[in-house]
């Protein structure tokens, strides 16, 4: 009865510790998909300088708007990383790291060199990082490409373009594409595309002949994986050696994981047209971004 018990309970506590692995892994993984951003890092740098700032502060010597500020921070606080603090003299809110969350990261990241340091886990390691695949489109991936447009499309956040799309007509807009307007796919470990980006022409005139403009789009339910980060990662290199000075594009402000995805990749906002669309009878605006290459 008691060994039997004590089988039980090395079983839990076998069961308790994998909880607290996959529990420890979630919130590792929180944490560096909210420093892996140009701005929040900056945020977090500065308040490991000097102890606490206030939103105002932060956002004049950054500098960075108000309300895009606000969205860093909450993702910062979302992650644990940093905390409020209200002075009960001063109504404003100040905010500040919290050092048991980063010495928390600095720790699992310190386990994992150790980890890795032994040859057997190194290749462990490199096995499962290598998990999608990213490779230019052949006419098989057509039917999947007009798939995952097609939910861009209906999402109304994504583009103006409000005709759904078939294979076939798919298959024409490939066939027709010249070597300098190239459309990569994501593959996942199945072998299933999951999302697809295409360096389109800008303007045929050939004063623009270095400027490219470019879609992405990642399968509905893949999205927030970093999918579309690594096919923008992969876009950009190609369009680097094709030679592009430029890389732009137009979206909606609202598309907030578009906005991250361009603000991660450093894109600069040019401008905003306001009221430049029209879908479902409602206005939509349409921000321009650019990004140098060279
Ligand atoms: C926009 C899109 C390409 C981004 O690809 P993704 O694989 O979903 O995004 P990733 O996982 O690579 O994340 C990119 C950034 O968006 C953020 N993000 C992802 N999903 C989000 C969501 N639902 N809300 C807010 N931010 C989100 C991520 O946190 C990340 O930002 P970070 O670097 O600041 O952490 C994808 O969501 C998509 O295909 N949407 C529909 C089509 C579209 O909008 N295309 C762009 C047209 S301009």
């Amino acid at each position: 009865m008691t060994e039997k018990s004590g089988v039980l309970n090395e079983k839990d506590a076998m069961k308790t510790e994998e909880l607290i692995s996959g529990v420890q892994e979630a919130q590792v993984l929180k944490m560096l998909r909210a420093l892996a951003n140009p701005a929040r890092f900056r945020i977090v740098s500065m308040l490991a300088e000097r102890k606490e700032y206030t939103s105002s502060q932060l956002a004049e010597l950054l500098p960075l708007a108000q309300s895009s500020l606000f969205d860093h921070l909450a993702a910062l606080r979302e992650a644990g990383i940093v905390q409020v603090s209200s002075d009960g003299s001063n109504p404003n809110r100040y905010y500040c790291l919290d050092p048991a969350a980063l010495d928390f990261l600095a720790a699992y990241v310190s386990e994992l060199g150790q980890q890795a340091r032994s040859w057997k886990e190194l290749v462990k390691v490199t096995q499962k990082e290598r998990t999608m695949e990213i490779r230019d489109a052949t006419h098989e991936d057509v039917a999947t490409i007009a798939h995952i447009y097609n939910q861009g499309i209906e999402d109304r956040s994504a583009t103006l373009e409000t005709q759904l799309r078939t294979a076939e007509e798919r298959a024409e807009w490939l066939a027709v594409r010249g070597s300098r307007h190239p459309v990569l796919v994501a593959i996942d470990q199945s072998g299933t595309v999951v999302g697809w980006a295409s360096l389109n022409s800008f303007n045929p005139r050939p004063a623009y002949d270095h400027v490219v403009d470019f879609s992405v789009y990642v399968a509905r339910e893949q999205r927030g994986q970093g999918i579309g980060d690594a096919l923008l990662g992969a876009l950009e290199e190609r369009a680097r050696l094709l030679g592009y000075h430029k890389m732009v594009l137009a979206a909606f402000p609202s598309n907030a994981p578009g906005m991250r995805l361009y603000e991660r990749h450093e894109f600069r906002v040019v401008g905003i047209y306001q009221e430049q669309g029209m879908l479902d009878n409602k206005w939509v605006d349409v921000v321009l971004m650019e990004k140098l290459l060279h």
